[in-house]
Order: structure tokens, then C-alpha cells, then sequence
């Protein structure tokens, strides 16, 4: 216990005194219990960081290894199932083991369990994470096997928003979700969760063994007009990266249809923007 709290103590000095982090994550309110319990990890465990990064064998479940490699499964989870309706985010990690394969990268097992935000259903999934070495950047491979989750059917929830945006003449948009105070209008929420998916994409894509993304905030969201089945929008979306403490802008423009899915079209990563780097502060 003293042990814990003098970590702490020594690791909380260390971002105080570091006069390059002035973004807290206090934007991601919207489910405070999973930020709390992430923040709480990369508190007590930002010392894993480095001593941890190259752990082999049987992993600790709580440590920033496993938990890094089990946030790309929610990510990849997200780009195929993810709708408007359907938002995955990692629960737990149950175990996980890694090890190197050869000189090409290395490989992660793990059981985990997912949660669907909206449902509020969790389900078990045993997943393999591969992140590849070498000086080009590939996105992690990922294989998982879920039971339940992929059970959950929201096809009246998205036919219903489907028609509501295809019947309605005028487009919708939205900025600021969550705003400075956390909070969403419910009819703003599906537009919210179907930025969570969309940025999941990137996510996925950017993903080493060495990052933890989240999506912070959507800046602005703009609905597109098109001719075909196809919804259009173009987001604003802001990340952030836990382990660098990093804000990052990204310009998308997503598709969603209910047989489709969600499908990212463009991404844009946009230049770091000193007006536009503390998101609302939500205290
Ligand atoms: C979600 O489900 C769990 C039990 O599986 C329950 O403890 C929790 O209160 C639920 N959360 C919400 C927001 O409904
Ligand atoms: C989901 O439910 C609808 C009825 O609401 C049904 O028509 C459809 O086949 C179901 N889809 C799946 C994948 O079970
Ligand atoms: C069209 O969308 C606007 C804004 O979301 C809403 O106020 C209005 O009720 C919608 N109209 C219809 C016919 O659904
Ligand atoms: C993933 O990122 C790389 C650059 O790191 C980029 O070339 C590639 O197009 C991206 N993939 C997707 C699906 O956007
Ligand atoms: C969204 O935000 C960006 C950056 O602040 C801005 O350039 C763009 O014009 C905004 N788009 C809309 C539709 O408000």
C-alpha cells in the first residue's frame, strides 16, 4: 500500500513538473466510470510504460501492455460492427501473453471482455494482436472471436435514424460534442457514437504497442447531401493520446447506410493547432 501510494506520488510530480502536458483528459466524461478507471491505470501504472514495453510471456491483465494491445481489438471490433447504435469498448482484460515472432513483430493473445455502450451488454472475446516491426508503419492485425456481442441487433434503432435523416430536408450538424459540460442532447447522441466508430478506424490504423487512443471530442460534425443510399458526413474529431498525453485533430468524411455499415472514406490528420489545443474544460 505505501508502496503504491509513494508510485503515485512520484508519477503525479512527474506530470505536474512537466511543463509540455497541459491537456488533462477531462473532456471524455461520457462514461466516467471506464475514463476513471483508465486514468486510474495510467496513473499507477505509468512507470509499465517503459519497463513493461517489451514484457514476454504471461502478461499482467491491468498493465499498459495487455491493455494497449486489448484497446486495438475494441478498435477493430468497432470498424466491423460499430454503427450509430453500436459502440464497443474494451471492459477488461482477462490474460494475456506475448511473444516475438522471429524478427517480424509480436504477437498478443488475449481474453478480454467488451462492453456495447448502448445496450449496456458485455460479452467475452479471445483475440490475437499482431504489431509488425520495422521502419514502415503498418497497422496492428488483429483476429477475435466474440459470443455475444454479435448477437445484439439494433436494426430497428438505425432504420428508424436512417429514414428520420433521409426523409428530413434540412442536414444536420452539431459541434461540440460532449460540450464544455459533458453533455450530449439524445438526439445528438447517435451522431456521437457513430464519430466513436469512425474514429476507431484511425485508431486502429495508428495503433503501435506503444499509444492508447481515445476519442475526445467531436469539434463539428456536418451532414452531407447525396444522391446515392449512402449518408454522408464530415467530422472534426479530436483524439487523444494517453501515453504522450497528445491532442490530435482529424478531418474524416464517413458513410453509413444500415446494410452497409460505417465506412471511413478520407482521413486527414491536421496540423497541431495551438488556439484549438485544450478541448473544453469540463470541471
Ligand atoms: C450495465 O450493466 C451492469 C450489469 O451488467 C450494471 O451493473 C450497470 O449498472 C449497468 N449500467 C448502466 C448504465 O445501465
Ligand atoms: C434483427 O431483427 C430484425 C427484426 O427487428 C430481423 O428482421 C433481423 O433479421 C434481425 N437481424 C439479425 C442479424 O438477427
Ligand atoms: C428535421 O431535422 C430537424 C433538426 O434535427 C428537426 O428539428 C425536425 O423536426 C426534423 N423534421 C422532420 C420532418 O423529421
Ligand atoms: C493508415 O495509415 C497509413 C499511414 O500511416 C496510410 O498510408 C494508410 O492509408 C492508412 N490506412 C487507411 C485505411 O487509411
Ligand atoms: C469545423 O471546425 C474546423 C476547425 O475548427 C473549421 O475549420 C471548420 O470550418 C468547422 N466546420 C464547420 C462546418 O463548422
Amino acid at each position: 500500500m505505501r508502496l503504491k501510494i509513494i508510485i503515485v506520488l512520484t508519477i503525479l510530480t512527474g506530470i505536474t513538473g512537466s511543463p509540455s502536458i497541459t491537456i488533462r483528459p477531462e473532456v471524455e466524461l461520457v462514461d466516467n466510470k471506464q475514463r476513471i478507471s483508465e486514468q486510474q491505470n495510467l496513473v499507477t501504472e505509468t512507470d509499465e510504460v517503459v519497463e513493461d514495453v517489451m514484457a514476454t510471456g504471461e502478461l499482467n491483465p491491468n498493465h499498459y501492455p495487455a491493455q494497449r494491445a486489448a484497446k486495438v481489438v475494441q478498435h477493430y471490433i468497432n470498424t466491423l460492427y460499430g454503427s450509430p447504435f453500436k459502440v464497443f469498448h474494451l471492459h477488461r482484460v482477462h490474460s494475456g501473453n506475448a511473444e516475438d515472432v522471429a524478427d517480424s513483430g509480436r504477437k498478443y493473445q488475449l481474453e478480454i471482455s467488451v462492453q456495447e455502450m448502448i445496450s449496456n451488454t458485455s460479452g467475452k472475446c479471445s483475440a490475437e494482436v499482431f504489431f509488425s516491426r520495422g521502419d514502415k508503419q503498418h497497422s496492428p492485425q488483429v483476429q477475435v472471436m466474440c459470443e455475444e456481442l454479435l448477437k445484439i441487433n439494433t436494426t430497428k434503432e438505425e432504420d428508424a435514424f436512417y429514414q428520420h435523416l433521409k426523409k428530413n430536408t434540412s442536414l444536420l450538424s452539431a459541434e461540440y460534442l460532449p460540450d464544455s459540460h459533458g453533455h450530449i442532447e439524445p438526439d445528438m447522441k447517435p451522431l456521437w457514437h457513430l464519430a466513436s466508430v469512425a474514429s476507431s478506424f484511425i485508431m486502429l490504423n495508428e495503433s503501435t504497442q506503444d499509444t492508447l487512443f481515445n476519442m475526445a471530442q467531436v469539434a463539428n460534425v456536418t451532414q452531407l447531401a447525396t444522391e446515392s443510399d449512402q449518408l454522408k458526413f464530415e467530422y472534426l474529431i479530436l483524439l487523444h493520446e494517453m501515453v504522450s498525453q497528445e491532442i490530435i485533430r482529424w478531418k474524416l468524411l464517413v458513410s453509413w447506410c444500415p446494410p452497409e455499415g460505417v465506412k471511413v472514406l478520407q482521413m486527414e490528420k491536421l496540423p497541431h493547432c495551438h488556439e484549438c489545443e485544450k478541448p473544453p474544460n469540463t470541471n
